[in-house]
């Protein structure tokens, strides 16, 4: 292994991926790639925690995840690519770990605590779903990463890793384990086009890497804007106007859009102008996206997921034996 620092991320795969993992961690990744040895995982286990009904979702979302990431520049020869499941080490790691954890601990944490308000199941939490930040920590570990690019919800899913680091480099008087420490993006939460939460791939708010131009277009046109801005003449709201937020996060040029801000609040400027703008600057960007994304094809995805699991699991092999070792089950018998 080479001395560079090692970064380890994942995506959980039921649906494309869209502006907002653009904006808040692919284009990151893009250049973290050529820093550090870095680990991108399609988290599919963890998808499951929540849509164990829906395998099919899952499934059929890993390959797309994949050429979402191979579009956004990600490339294969300076990283790795790989699925989740098809690392059963992580699975075993996991087991040890949950000794090292309170279930208050896991009931106590933001992340979970958050989701649990959002999903169908929030009066009978599976064990699967509890117990997903210990499968998180044995992903971050298993790599031995120490930099973990995510989103500030995830912050709670660091720490709680972090404290079983801790706990079993105490316990079982080791060095083994790695602290991480998360990077966060430079856009944090990228909101929906409706202008009520965060874009989301579940509440159909989304631009996606993979829409067409058109599909790009109407989405902007229905953004959601000023309300109140009626007359172009009219002074228009800057604060939760969607427009604005997507020229804040996509539009290069800071100072020409501090002027049209001027003029949006004073009056003048109409949304259709500022649309047609964003249009553009999506447009661009888009673009070559989606010409690199048709023009990957199946088996090549299957290649570097193949390649890429194989050698994930050869690194997780050679954590996980120490793990055993320095825990005592080093048996020397199979
Ligand atoms: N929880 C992350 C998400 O929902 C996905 C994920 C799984 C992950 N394992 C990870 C992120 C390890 C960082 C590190 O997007």
């Amino acid at each position: 292994m080479s001395s560079k620092k090692i970064v380890l991320t994942g995506d959980r795969p039921t649906g494309h991926l869209h502006l907002g993992h653009y904006v808040g961690s692919l284009k990151n990744r893009v250049l973290l790639q050529d820093k550090y040895d870095c680990f991108f995982m399609i988290a599919d286990t963890q998808a499951l925690s929540d849509n164990f009904d829906n395998p099919q979702k899952v499934v059929c979302n890993i390959e797309e995840v994949c050429k979402d990431y191979l579009a956004a520049g990600i490339d294969p020869c300076k990283c790795v690519i790989f699925v989740q499941s098809l690392i059963p080490e992580l699975f075993e790691l996991t087991i040890y770990y949950m000794n090292l954890i309170s279930v208050a601990r896991l009931e106590r944490n933001p992340t979970v605590k958050s989701e649990l308000q959002q999903k169908a199941f929030s009066n009978a939490i599976t064990a699967g779903f509890l117990c997903y930040p210990v499968s998180q920590a044995a992903d971050i570990t298993a790599f031995k990463a120490s930099l973990v690019p995510v989103g500030e919800d995830q912050l709670p899913l660091i720490e709680a890793s972090n404290e079983i680091v801790r706990r079993f480099n105490r316990i079982y008087d080791s060095n083994v384990l790695v602290e991480s420490q998360a990077i966060l993006g430079k856009t944090q939460r990228l909101i929906g086009i409706d202008g009520k939460a965060k874009a989301c791939k579940s509440l159909g708010n989304a631009i996606f890497l993979s829409d067409s131009s058109d599909v790009v277009e109407q989405k902007i046109r229905k953004m959601y804007t000023d309300p109140e801005h009626i007359k172009v003449s009219s002074p228009g709201k800057i604060e939760g106007n969607v427009v604005f937020s997507y020229l804040d996060a996509f539009f290069e040029d800071k100072e020409e859009l501090e002027s049209l801000k001027k003029k949006y609040r004073q009056g003048g400027l109409g949304d259709s102008v500022l649309k047609s703008l964003l249009n553009d600057t999506l447009q661009n960007l888009l673009n070559p996206i989606r010409e690199k994304r048709e023009s990957i094809d199946k088996s090549f995805v299957k290649d570097i997921l193949s390649s890429g699991s194989k050698k994930a699991g050869e690194v997780a092999k050679e954590t996980l034996r120490e793990v055993r070792s320095a825990m005592g089950l080093n048996y020397g018998y199979v």
